[in-house]
């Protein structure tokens, strides 16, 4: 790609700025929330919600906290927070909210999702311009997000190795290569007749197969078939993440921060206590002989076979400060990917025959996930990859705009258009990163 953009900082920041303006459902009947693209997307997913709100901070601060209060106020009764809240009907996304059958909040999907959440107020909080309004909304919610934490660990760490479990790829990375094991042993004749609507709006080269769409849809059937109580007794997928993991980790500790300074030291005690045990089970994913963290299919008893991105993220939650050796370890292998592709950060290995520059999450670089790579490799004294993975980011957009994903190997954009999370990464990390 030449340096010759197609658009300005300006045109970028403008445009950014107008994307979650469109975006914004708050005159909806749910409340303050952002659609991650009109359309394709037109519900309040979890993750996409907490990095939205980042963005939303560089515009209007008071519609960031809102965006994380409707998502809070979305939790479950026992804690857990769902990966789609529903708050009206829309004739362009399957599965709709019927799919889902009797859930405990009846507008919400059954599944989790990446709890980015507590690291974004703690973002929120450190930039905050309005220092009191920012204490005041994050001290909030700090009890949910506790909650909700609590919950991963009742409900998905695996007794014997400590590791976190993912009921469903959504809750994590949807297509991933690491999943395509576990979900083989899937049996999906319980999916009744549906028809997907992402294919009329994005090519089906970028989208998940046909394959991957009736596993999905099978293990909806097989959650709402256990009326929502999942366990690894009773799904068919119960996969250890390093990916979702790492992300609770960093979480967790960055709840704890959060406790100590807005004066709530009993949630900081647990998020500590949590967060320690957590990282001794992070080592249950660390395979010797590949020098890397990986999945493990818990129901199988077997570690997937590739390095997937979900390596690299325990730079940010599951390495200890200390350990720089490991966090060296995972720093070059970070540094061989890159070397293979012209834009980082790919979420597969590019030296993988699983590699698909355009599928989704099978190549594509997600730029939220490059925040959080970057923030770990800040932690370890690599700010020189930090810089240049914010700098690959700037330059992404600046080419292609705001698009949901990116080709790490031709730099051109990917899926939906529009897209609320690309222009969070803009106004909030990659607009200065020229
Ligand atoms: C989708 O529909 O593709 C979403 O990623 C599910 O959460």
């Amino acid at each position: 790609m030449s340096r010759v953009y197609k658009y300005s900082v300006e045109e970028c920041t403008a445009m950014a700025t107008e994307t979650l303006q469109k975006n914004d459902r708050s005159n909806d009947v749910g409340g303050a929330f952002t659609v991650p693209t009109d359309r394709l997307y037109p519900h309040q997913w979890n993750w996409d919600s907490a990095f939205v709100a980042l963005g939303w901070k560089e515009i209007d601060e008071r519609r960031a906290w809102a965006e994380l209060r409707t998502l809070l106020d979305a939790q479950w009764p026992d804690g857990m927070v769902p990966h789609i809240i529903y708050h009206s009907r829309s004739e362009t996304y399957f599965p709709d909210l019927d799919r889902w059958g009797k859930t405990p909040t009846g507008n919400s999907s059954g599944f989790t999702q990446n709890p980015v959440a507590a690291s974004c107020v703690k973002w929120l909080l450190e930039g905050a311009d309005d220092d009191a309004y920012a204490r005041n909304e994050a001290a909030t919610l700090l009890p949910k997000l506790n909650k909700w934490h609590q919950w991963f660990f009742d409900h998905r760490r695996d007794a014997e190795t400590g590791a976190i479990a993912i009921a469903h790829p959504w809750e994590s990375r949807d297509n991933a290569c690491d999943w395509d094991v576990p979900l083989a042993a899937v049996d999906t004749s319980n999916v009744p007749k549906y028809t997907r609507k992402d294919l009329l709006l994005v090519d089906a080269q970028q989208r998940p197969t046909p394959l991957h769409y009736q596993q999905f849809l099978s293990l909806v059937e097989a959650g709402k078939a256990n009326g929502w109580q999942l366990s690894a007794e009773n799904m068919p997928f119960w996969v250890a993440d390093p990916f979702i993991m790492a992300i609770l980790i960093a979480a967790e500790y960055d709840l704890a921060l959060l406790s100590d300074e807005l004066g709530q030291q009993a949630i900081a005690i647990d998020a500590r206590a949590r967060a320690t045990q957590l990282e001794a089970g992070m080592e249950s994913l660390w395979v010797e002989s590949a020098q890397a963290y990986r999945a493990y299919d818990l129901l199988a008893g077997q570690f997937a076979t590739h390095n997937d991105i979900g390596a690299f993220l325990p730079l940010c939650g599951g390495i200890a400060d200390a350990n720089t050796a490991r966090a060296g370890i995972v720093i070059d292998q970070i540094e061989r990917w890159l070397a293979r592709v012209e834009f980082a950060v790919p979420s597969h290995d590019p030296e993988s025959a699983m590699f698909e520059s355009q599928r989704y999450w099978r190549g594509p670089i997600w730029l939220v996930v490059n925040l959080m790579i970057a923030t770990g490799l800040r932690r370890f004294g690599r700010d020189d990859l930090a810089l240049k993975i914010g700098q690959d980011g700037h330059r992404l957009i600046r080419a292609s705009g705001f698009k949901e994903s990116f080709d790490p190997v031709h730099g051109s954009g990917l899926g939906g258009d529009h897209f609320s999370w690309t222009a969070a990464m803009w106004l909030y990390w990659l607009k200065d990163n020229a």
